[in-house]
């Protein structure tokens, strides 16, 4: 994100990351990058909302520099304690050592946890502000969007929101904001980040939307902490979250599975047919090539989770039991899942499998099929009615 006067007296001075691949981890793949954006409020006094990831604090002392001297800062409003916004905080508060630091009182004990750090710090609620001159900043506390400590800021003066990790995108850019870029890719990215960093919290989301809405603040432009700013009818990506938080699904299927020898595989093609022979939009994907991070974007408008896997030891791939850990964790709700898979002598992947639904709280649409060795014509055709199935079963409940 380049430094830029985007509202009157509001800079972005965060950075764009074009190299990071493997976000959280390794738990998100940003094969397009991402941004850590970071806003500068020119006022009487100055403001300065989150900072970046570490590596980047130079760039983004620079960035400041550019505009004005770092110790003019009066106020570094800490919207959420993760690393890669908070990072470059230690650096910096060197530099302005008398800026008071804002947050919710979560978010002083997880900075402190993370840098032992003694700052000026200012513990903030809901409905408290802090006047900069001319423009007041609000703080709404956003608890779980994304860690305990999350926090929004709002600038009445100008209906800005930022609303630090809520309605970002994991993508690097040269251009600032939404209305710049292929939509596309724009949405390909809105998405995905919901799917794999907010999928759980859908209720509290949905809450705090309902919160916000009810203060009945003006908001045209909403400026998050990663990737673009959204000032072009902003609250389209606001509806976007009530949906996917409401879980609103279409006709579609998503498979995922692993295969050792081709069995499985060849069920999962079967199966896949079956489904669009119903009528159903189907994706297919081989947990061992596939991106992981895409076919839970895929999943978050799916109906029907369909998972499969050849029994090994008794049990299902390691690949697919990975992947099936993860998919627990979202806790999707309002869909339909079953199993399938090959076996040899003893069968166990297809009950594996199953547990993990039951856990997830999924309820089954079908029991799972399970077929020995390779799958003769006979046996390929019911692989195509268990697809069929599935879409009758939905038609069923
Ligand atoms: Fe972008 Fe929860 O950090």
């Amino acid at each position: 994100m380049p430094s830029l006067e985007i509202l009157p007296g509001i800079y972005a001075v965060g950075v764009v990351d074009w190299n990071m691949r493997s976000f959280h981890g390794h738990t998100y793949t940003t094969k397009r990058g991402t941004s850590y954006n970071s806003y500068l409020i020119v006022d009487d006094k100055i403001a300065l909302i989150d900072t970046v990831y570490g590596p980047f604090t130079e760039e983004l002392i620079q960035n400041i520099q550019k505009i004005i001297p770092l110790e003019k800062i009066s106020y570094v409003i800490a919207n959420h304690v993760e690393t890669d916004h908070s990072g470059a905080l230690p650096a910096l508060m060197k530099l302005c050592p008398n800026a008071q630091v804002l947050g919710t009182a979560k978010c002083r004990e997880g900075l402190y946890k993370n840098y032992y750090c003694d700052w000026n710090f200012k513990e903030v609620k809901t409905g408290d502000s802090v006047s900069l001159g001319k423009k007041t900043l609000s703080f709404i506390e956003a608890p779980m969007i994304h860690w305990p400590d999350s926090m929004f800021t709002y600038c009445p003066q100008e209906s800005l929101l930022m609303p630090n990790d809520a309605f970002g995108q994991h993508l690097a850019s040269s251009f600032i904001f939404t209305d710049e870029v292929d939509p596309c890719v724009l949405w390909d990215e809105a998405a995905k980040y919901y799917a794999n960093i907010l999928w759980p919290l859908g209720a509290i989301i949905s809450k705090k939307i309902a919160e916000i809405q009810k203060l009945g603040i003006p908001i045209k432009v909403i400026a998050p902490s990663h990737g673009l700013i959204w000032r072009k009818n902003p609250m389209e990506i606001v509806a976007k979250y009530l949906s996917w938080a409401n879980n609103e699904v279409k006709p579609k299927a998503v498979i995922v599975y692993e295969t050792m020898w081709g069995s499985t595989e060849k069920m999962a093609r079967k199966i896949a047919q079956g489904i669009i022979d119903s009528g159903i939009e189907v994706k297919l994907f081989d947990i061992n090539n596939a991106d992981r991070t895409e076919v839970i974007k895929e999943m978050l408008d799916s109906r029907f989770f369909i998972f499969g896997s050849s029994t090994h030891d008794n049990g299902m791939l390691p690949s697919m039991a990975g992947f099936l850990e993860f998919m627990r964790g979202l806790a999707p709700k309002n869909r339909f899942a079953c199993a399938f898979g090959s076996f040899g002598w003893a069968g166990g992947a297809v009950k594996d499998i199953e547990k993990i639904i039951n856990a997830s709280g999924i309820p089954l649409s079908l029991l799972g099929l399970g077929i020995k060795y390779r799958p003769d014509e006979n046996e390929l055709a019911a692989c195509l009615e268990f697809g069929k199935n599935i879409v009758k079963a939905d038609k069923v409940n």
